[in-house]
C-alpha cells in the first residue's frame, strides 16, 4: 500500500474502530430500483429431441438482493434499521425478495406491490457437465419499460414522506429501472443527508449531499473520458457544479475511489481533493454490486460522524471484502474490522 494512506490509516484506526461501534441501530431509509438475482444451476443431462439445446438436471436455484436490493441488504447486515421505499410486482419473484427483506428485519411498509409490472428479475441459468466447472448459458431479464402510472408515483412520494421523519439518512439507489420519477426524487431531498447512487441524469438530483458515481458514470455525466489525474481532477469540480453537492465520491473499481469535498473559509472557496487506493487487490472473484457496499459502509459511517475520509475508507474497506465474494455480497461490522486489522499489520 502506498506510505502515506498507509501512515494515515494507522493514525485514524482507533477512530474508524470507534465509527463502526456507532453502525449498529442506525435508521436508514433507502429508495430503490428494487431487483431479484436469481441463480439457477443443472447438470447437462443431453441435447434435447424437441430443438438443439442442452437439458439440464436442476439442482439449485438461488435467489439473492440485487440492484437497490442489495444496497438495501447491505445496510441491514451492517446493522442499520432499513425502511426500504419501492416497487415490487405481484408474483413470487417479489414475494421472495420481501422473504429476504423480512428475515432480515427490514421495514417493508413502504413496499408497494404493482400487479401491472413484473419485480426486476434477473435470471441466470447456468450447467455443468458431471465434475466439471459450471458455466453461464443465458440470462432472462423481466422488467417493465414504462413508467409507474402517476397514482403509484404519488404513493411512492406518500411513502417517502411518511418515512423521512425518522431516519438519519436517505439512499437513493437509482439503477434506472423506473420508480425515480420528479415526485419520488423531490420527496427524497427534502431529507437534509442524502446520498445519491444513480447511472444517470444526476442533476436530476441537484442538491442532494453526496453523490458516489463510478468511472463510468462520471464520465457520461461530465461528457468526456477520464484519463488521467487532470481530467480526474476536472471530472470531480465539474461534477460538484453539476449537481451543486458539496461531495462527490467517484469509485474508480480496481484503482480504489477519489472524493471531491466542496470547502469554504473565510477568505476563499476551494475544492479539496483526495485518493484513497483499492485496499485488496488478491483473491478478487466477482466486483458486482461492490459499489452498493460501498454505499452502505459509507452512509452509516457519515451518520456515526465520520468526516468524508473516514466514511469513504470504511466504504473502501467493505468493498475490499465483497469483491472476494460471488456475486452480489455483503459484509458485517466484525468483518471490517478484522480487514483494517489485517491492513494495518500488512503496512507495520
Ligand atoms: N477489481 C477490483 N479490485 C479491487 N477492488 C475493487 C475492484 N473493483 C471494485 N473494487 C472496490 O469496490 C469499490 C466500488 O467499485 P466500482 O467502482 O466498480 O463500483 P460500481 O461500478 O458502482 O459497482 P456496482 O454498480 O456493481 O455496485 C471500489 O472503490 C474498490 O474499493
Ligand atoms: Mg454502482
Amino acid at each position: 500500500m502506498i506510505l502515506s494512506i498507509a501512515k494515515k490509516l494507522a493514525e485514524k484506526s482507533e477512530k474508524i474502530l470507534e465509527l463502526l461501534d456507532l453502525f449498529s441501530g442506525k435508521e436508514i431509509l433507502v429508495i430503490g430500483d428494487l431487483t431479484l438475482d436469481e441463480f439457477l444451476t443443472g447438470q447437462v443431462e443431453r441435447i434435447s429431441r424437441e430443438a438443439p439445446v442442452l437439458i439440464l438436471r436442476h439442482e439449485t436455484t438461488k435467489q439473492i438482493p440485487g440492484g437497490g436490493a442489495n444496497a438495501v441488504y447491505n445496510l441491514a447486515k451492517l446493522g442499520a434499521k432499513v425502511k426500504v421505499v419501492g416497487l415490487l410486482g405481484k408474483d413470487s419473484q417479489g414475494e421472495a425478495l420481501l422473504k429476504i427483506f423480512d428475515q432480515a428485519s427490514i421495514d417493508t411498509s413502504g413496499i408497494i406491490i404493482s400487479d401491472s409490472r413484473p419485480t426486476v428479475t434477473k435470471t441466470r441459468i447456468a450447467g455443468h457437465a458431471r465434475q466439471s466447472v459450471t458455466q453461464q448459458i443465458v440470462r432472462v431479464d423481466r422488467k417493465s419499460d414504462i413508467l409507474p402510472e402517476r397514482e403509484i408515483q404519488m404513493q411512492l412520494a406518500q411513502k417517502i414522506q411518511e418515512k423521512l421523519k425518522e431516519v438519519e439518512a436517505v439512499v437513493c439507489s437509482d439503477y434506472g429501472d423506473g420508480i425515480f420519477t420528479q415526485p419520488v426524487i423531490n420527496a427524497a431531498l427534502s431529507h437534509h443527508r442524502v446520498i445519491v447512487d444513480t447511472q444517470k441524469e444526476l442533476p436530476r438530483y441537484a442538491k442532494a449531499a453526496l453523490f458516489t458515481p463510478n468511472l463510468p458514470e462520471a464520465e457520461k455525466a461530465v461528457g468526456y473520458a477520464i484519463t488521467d489525474a487532470s481530467s480526474l481532477q476536472k471530472a470531480g469540480e465539474d461534477l460538484l457544479n453539476l449537481t451543486k453537492a458539496e461531495k462527490i465520491l467517484i469509485t474508480r473499481g480496481e484503482e480504489g475511489m477519489s472524493l471531491f469535498e466542496k470547502m469554504s473559509d473565510p477568505s476563499q472557496n476551494w475544492i479539496k481533493t483526495q485518493h484513497i487506493p483499492a485496499f485488496n487487490h488478491t483473491d478478487v472473484f466477482d466486483v458486482t454490486g461492490a459499489g452498493d457496499t460501498v454505499v452502505a459502509a459509507l452512509t452509516l459511517g457519515l451518520c456515526a460522524g465520520a468526516s468524508f475520509w473516514e466514511a469513504a475508507v470504511l466504504g473502501n474497506l467493505a468493498a475490499s471484502i465483497v469483491v472476494r465474494r460471488f456475486g452480489t455480497a455483503t459484509t458485517t461490522i466484525e468483518e471490517i474490522q478484522e480487514a483494517l486489522q489485517n491492513l494495518l499489520e500488512a503496512s507495520s
